[in-house]
């Protein structure tokens, strides 16, 4: 009797603190209040040592690659080593400047509210809630692609081409005029889980293309697009709920200290080489072999029947804005690299007219070799033959925290690139 009635105060009394508690089986949200982003000049191989030595304490977490080219490299001091931190690269004469005083605050303000002027938008709408002002969760992008399918059934159809580690569907839209092509351009986004602008990216292209058809109807009519804007739902939807720096995939690993694949190290061409590793607790864990993962072996096999009629491959990531093509696995180039680099530079060309500017190159030379990305698995299992992976914006003042009031200057590049290579696509014989 006295349990019955202590518990039914408690429920009246007690339910708003419950509801601040994180519900069983879900983790608290990881804070990163303190953490700083630093941008560290890392000149000799005694510096590179340094940090290496720190981010394997746990100290700091390497935003930019720490063999990539150049001696600039993003790191974020994490919460209660920031004082730390610097004090060693102070000590060891390594200039450094804090680019984010505090990540937290950062994140906070990366993603604001609905403003009442897109309320007001939102009120008016049937059918979707997806905006270019703010960043999405998956239910709302995979929401808008029903949307679409509904609203154009001539034009675009959605299909689950697999399931995630933990059962969300994979999502492709096909944008298709009708008439037989025999020709086809593959899109996608959020491989990577923390890069949010690249399925915001990827879903402002398919607005473009679906609802603004008569502005791109060249590049409609020249070919059918796949387009898959989370490859990564796990990861992408753990990153709005628990840890905004998640990079990986979301399964258990045999290992279960550490969770997750590096899906961009886990496709089936050189698989294992340069810049993977076979440790799980690393952000570059390839998995125990190809295709071990359910979101890479989905792309896969989606496709591999379609080999010969996919002509381009266009992966988006962040941040650093390159516009790379292959190969990535080691400082090599394809046969074909010229062609590659000309429509790279023709893109990039594009994309500077609409905003910024990109470097262009081959992966490995320009950025860091790194195997068992997509790109390469594209060119070489898939034999598409313009195999793209764009890093979007920015180029280190908010790396993965790109506010997202950037989303719409951000997207008419990705889009101009789009543009650019359909239009190449199309002129092949
Ligand atoms: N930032 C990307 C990554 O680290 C670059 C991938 C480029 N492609 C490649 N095959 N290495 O995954
Ligand atoms: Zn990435």
């Amino acid at each position: 009797m006295r349990a019955w009635y202590l518990a039914a105060a408690c429920l009246a009394a007690c339910a708003h603190l419950l509801l601040l508690l994180p519900a069983a089986g879900q983790e608290a949200r990881v804070s990163y209040q303190g953490a700083q982003l630093l941008r560290l000049a890392v000149l000799s191989e005694e510096d590179r040592r340094l940090v290496e030595a720190l981010e394997g304490d746990g100290d700091v977490q390497i935003w930019s690659g720490l063999h990539q080219n150049g001696s600039e490299v993003d790191a974020l001091a994490l919460p209660g080593s920031a004082e730390r931190v610097k004090e060693l690269l102070e000590s060891s004469n390594v200039t450094y400047s804090v680019v984010i005083e505090d990540l937290e605050d950062a994140i906070r303000s990366e993603n604001p509210v609905p403003s009442e002027e897109e309320m007001q938008e939102l009120e008016g709408r049937k059918g979707h809630r997806m905006t270019w002002y703010s960043y999405h969760r998956m239910a709302e992008v995979h929401g808008y692609l029903e949307y679409l399918a509904q609203t154009y059934p001539k034009l675009c159809s959605v299909q689950a081409i697999g399931t995630s580690g933990q059962g969300r569907p994979l999502k492709v839209l096909k944008i298709s005029s009708g008439k037989p092509n025999s020709r086809a351009i593959w899109v996608d986004g959020g491989i990577h889980a923390r890069e949010w602008i690249s399925p915001a990216v990827v879903t402002y292209i398919i607005n473009e293309l679906v609802e603004n058809y008569e502005s791109h109807s060249d590049a409609v009519q020249a070919v059918d697009w796949y387009i898959l804007p989370i490859v990564n739902p796990d990861g992408y939807e753990y990153t709005h709920t628990t840890n905004r720096l998640w990079r990986k995939n979301r399964r258990s690993n045999a290992d279960s200290r550490c969770m997750g694949v590096d899906l961009n190290r886990n496709f089936g061409y050189k698989w294992g080489g340069k810049g993977s590793s076979r440790d799980p607790c690393t952000e570059i864990y390839a998995g125990q072999y190809g295709f071990s993962e359910p979101e890479t072996s989905a792309i896969s096999g989606f496709l591999t029947p379609k080999i010969g009629t996919v002509k381009a491959y266009v992966t988006f990531h962040s941040y650093g804005q390159y516009f790379l093509y292959p190969w990535g696995y080691d400082r090599v180039l394809p046969p074909d690299y010229k062609e590659l680099d000309r429509v790279a530079r023709k893109a990039t060309q594009a994309m500077q007219a609409a905003g910024s500017y990109y470097t262009a190159g081959s992966s490995a030379t320009t950025l860091y070799p790194a195997s068992g990305g997509s790109d390469d698995w594209a060119k070489g299992v898939a034999k598409v033959k313009y195999a793209y992976t764009i890093e979007l914006r920015d180029k280190g003042r908010y790396g993965f925290i790109l506010p997202a009031n950037y989303i719409i200057p951000t997207a008419k590049e990705g889009l101009a690139a789009i543009k650019i290579i359909a239009q190449e696509v199309a002129r092949l014989k």
